[in-house]
């Protein structure tokens, strides 16, 4: 039991709730900072009584972060989102919050700061998501020299929005439009990300790095459509389009409220999503990557045809 006390920005997220549960079953205190407490209950019975608290901080909000931050030794920033919507904007969220959690860090006398990010961060990359990443990055190696930074690849688990969204669809629909198939990946494992992120912040030697976190293997985005076909029993076909009508789409339908692919997603297909091997990953922290097939058929089965009720012939 460390006891140190720990505040996660974004931890009711999809990320968070492993995070959180990895933390409190190795002591720390936690204190997530989320916006509406009310809604992050379900992460209180993850720790013994007392030991995972809830504080309301919406980190577009100086003095609420301030109030989140006063008294940790440890702050771990994963708020972000997919696409932008009123003032949760990309340059808000991932360049504002992440700088001001940073600057607030250090002026609290914060011990260790690890900001999540994702691989693709890039100040030249036509998306804006990935553009925001980096200057978010930046601004955190310029307000607290000694934070790690962690990107990551496309990350599986249970309440994923990857292969979750394509198991649905895959179950939906007759076909799927496919565009930049040959785009690689390499899924890591959620609750790798989580022994990554706590060998982190016990190991001092992280202080000022850069880790790269992707799974055991690369797949093309292709590939993991026809493994999600394949798991899910659905027949569907793939059909290959081409990218002006992929684009043409993703205009129309970023416009709805919870998007299902935007013109900024799509750019983002376009390059790769892999560790460049220039940077220390999973390896190097010791944790050993759990693979795609050996996790993902377990919760997509509910795809099926017949559910997880199907009878053995
Ligand atoms: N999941 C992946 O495949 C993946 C891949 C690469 C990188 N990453 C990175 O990993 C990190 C975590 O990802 P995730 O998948 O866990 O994301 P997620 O499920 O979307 O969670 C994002 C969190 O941010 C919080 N948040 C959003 N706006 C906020 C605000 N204004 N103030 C306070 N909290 C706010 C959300 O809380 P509310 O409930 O209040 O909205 C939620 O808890 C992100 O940095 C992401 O870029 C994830």
């Amino acid at each position: 039991m460390s006891g140190e006390l720990v505040t996660i920005f974004g931890g009711s997220g999809f990320i968070g709730k492993t995070l959180v549960e990895h933390l409190a079953k190795a002591g720390y205190r936690v204190r997530v900072a989320v916006r509406r407490p009310n809604n992050a209950l379900f992460l209180k019975p993850l720790g013994e009584l007392g030991q995972v608290q809830l504080a309301q901080a919406n980190v577009r909000n100086r003095a609420s972060v301030e109030a989140a931050v006063k008294g940790a030794d440890i702050v771990i920033n994963l708020v972000s989102v997919l696409y932008e919507s009123g003032s949760q904007t990309f340059e808000k969220l991932h360049v504002g919050a992440a700088g001001l959690i940073a600057e607030v860090s250090k002026a609290s006398g914060v011990k260790k700061l690890i900001q999540i990010s994702s691989i693709g961060a890039d100040e030249e990359s036509a998306s804006k998501y990935a553009r925001t990443k980096a200057r978010g990055e930046k601004l955190v190696k310029e307000n607290f020299p000694e934070a790690t930074i962690m990107r990551l690849s496309v990350v599986f688990g249970p309440d994923d929005s990857f292969f979750n969204k394509f198991g649905a669809m895959a179950k939906s629909f007759i076909a799927l439009p496919v565009v930049c198939g040959e785009s690689k990946m390499q899924p890591v494992y959620v609750g790798d990300v989580a022994d990554a992120i706590l060998n982190v912040m016990t190991n001092d030697s992280a202080a000022g790095k850069l880790y790269e976190i992707g799974g055991p293997k690369v797949y093309t985005f292709k590939e993991l459509l026809e493994f999600v076909n394949k798991v899910t029993e659905q027949n569907v076909q793939l059909i290959s389009i081409p990218r002006p009508l992929a684009y043409f789409q993703a205009f129309f339908l970023g416009m709805l409220p919870n998007p299902i692919v935007t013109i900024d997603q799509l750019r983002l297909l376009e390059k790769d999503n892999i560790p460049t091997g220039e940077q220390p990953g999973l390896n190097e922290l010791g944790v050993e990557a759990t693979p795609v097939e050996a996790v993902v058929p377990n919760y997509l089965i509910h795809f099926r045809p017949a559910g997880q009720f199907k009878i053995a012939s």
